[in-house]
């Protein structure tokens, strides 16, 4: 099967990765294959990571795993490389799991653009994550 690659996504990637993102319930809003890193095993996607633009800022979204490629650092790899690649200094990120998150340096936010605060009170909630929290990190 192969090794895991991490390219950037392709127009013809979407509809995986809008079935994927579905299925686990992550922020379907204003998504275009450019914003998209694809986690690949063969010819297959077995992983996605997002950068989310908004006015004022820039957001890493829409972080996923098939099942059953989980617990391979597959998620630390898309992590990794959209921080790398992030277009600004300031990484935010709404997430329910913010312990998965803090091993790569992202604390919780006392304050956040307004955008991001909204898409705690919108799109979260939609998606049935209550619980969500905003984190962010500053690159240097
Ligand atoms: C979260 C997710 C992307 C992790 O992907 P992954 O490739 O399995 O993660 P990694 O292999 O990089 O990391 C595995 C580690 O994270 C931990 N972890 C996985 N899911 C976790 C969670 N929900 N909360 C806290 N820790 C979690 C594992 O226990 C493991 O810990 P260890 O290294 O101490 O053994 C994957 O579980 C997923 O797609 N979940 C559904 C979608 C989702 O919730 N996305 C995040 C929304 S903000």
């Amino acid at each position: 099967m192969g090794r895991v690659r991490l390219r950037a996504a392709k127009e013809s990637d979407m509809s995986s990765i809008r079935t994927y993102i579905e299925r686990f319930q992550l922020d379907d809003e204003n998504m275009s294959f450019e914003q998209f890193i694809v986690a690949e095993k063969g010819s297959r996607i077995v992983g996605f990571g997002r950068i989310k633009h908004y006015e004022s800022c820039y957001e890493l979204a829409c972080l996923g795993v098939l099942e059953p490629y989980r617990n391979q650092e597959i998620g630390a790899a898309i992590v990794k490389k959209l921080m790398e690649v992030f277009p600004d200094n300031e990484i935010w990120i709404t997430t329910d799991i913010p312990k998965y998150f803090e091993r790569f340096g992202f604390e919780l936010a006392k304050d956040a653009p307004q955008e991001i605060k909204d898409k705690i009170k919108g799109v979260c909630h939609a998606k049935h994550r209550p619980d969500a929290v905003i984190m962010s990190l500053r690159k240097s």
